[in-house]
C-alpha cells in the first residue's frame, strides 16, 4: 500500500520520464534537421529508454494498489545553439533527474516505504549510467571541435548505438 504522498510523488516522477522522452524526441527532430542522423539516431533511443522508465512507474504504482493520475506533460524545447549545446542540455537533464530519483529514495526512507526504496534503487543505478553516457557524448563533441571532420566522426558513431527494445516495451520485463 503506498501512501497518498509517495503516490503523488510516484505520479510526478511518471511526468518527469515521460517529459524526458518529450525533451529527447524534440532533440532527435532538432539533429534531423542539422543532418546529423547518428545523434537523432541516439536522442531516439533515449526517448524510447524514458519511455521504458515512465512505464516501470506506472507498472509499480498499480501493482501496489495505487492509482495512476497523468498529468499534462509540459512542452519541450525546440531548438539548441549547437550539436554540443544540445547534449549539454541532455546531461544536466539527467542531472536534475538524478536529484528527482534521490529526492523518492528519501521520501520513501521518511514514509518508511521499503518496497518502494527498494523499487527505487535500479533508477539510482540508471542515473549513474545515464549522466555518463550524456556526459560521455559531450566529452567527446569538444574534442571533436578541435579537428576537421571531427563531429561528423562523432555522429557516425553515435549511429551505431545498439537497437533494443526495453524488454519493458515488448511484454517481456515483469514491469
Ligand atoms: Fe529516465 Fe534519463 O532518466
Amino acid at each position: 500500500m503506498l501512501t497518498d504522498k509517495m503516490q503523488d510523488a510516484l505520479n510526478e516522477q511518471i511526468n518527469a520520464e515521460i517529459y524526458s522522452a518529450y525533451l529527447y524526441y524534440a532533440m532527435e527532430a532538432y539533429f534531423q534537421s542539422q543532418g546529423l542522423s547518428g545523434c537523432a539516431h541516439w536522442m531516439q533511443w533515449q526517448a524510447i529508454e524514458e519511455m521504458s522508465h515512465g512505464h516501470k512507474f506506472v507498472s509499480f504504482v498499480n501493482e501496489r494498489g495505487g492509482r495512476v493520475k497523468l498529468a499534462p506533460i509540459a512542452g519541450p524545447p525546440t531548438e539548441w545553439d549547437s550539436p554540443l549545446a544540445a547534449f549539454e542540455a541532455a546531461y544536466q537533464h539527467e542531472v536534475k533527474v538524478s536529484a528527482l530519483i534521490n529526492k523518492l529514495v528519501d521520501l520513501a526512507q521518511a514514509e518508511r516505504d521499503h518496497a518502494t526504496h527498494n523499487f527505487l534503487q535500479w533508477f539510482v543505478g540508471e542515473q549513474v549510467e545515464e549522466e555518463a553516457s550524456a556526459g560521455g557524448v559531450v566529452q567527446k563533441l569538444k574534442l571533436a571541435a578541435a579537428s576537421p571532420g571531427g563531429l561528423f566522426m562523432v555522429d557516425r558513431e553515435l549511429g551505431q548505438r545498439p537497437i533494443s527494445l526495453p524488454p519493458e516495451l515488448t511484454g517481456g520485463g515483469k514491469q
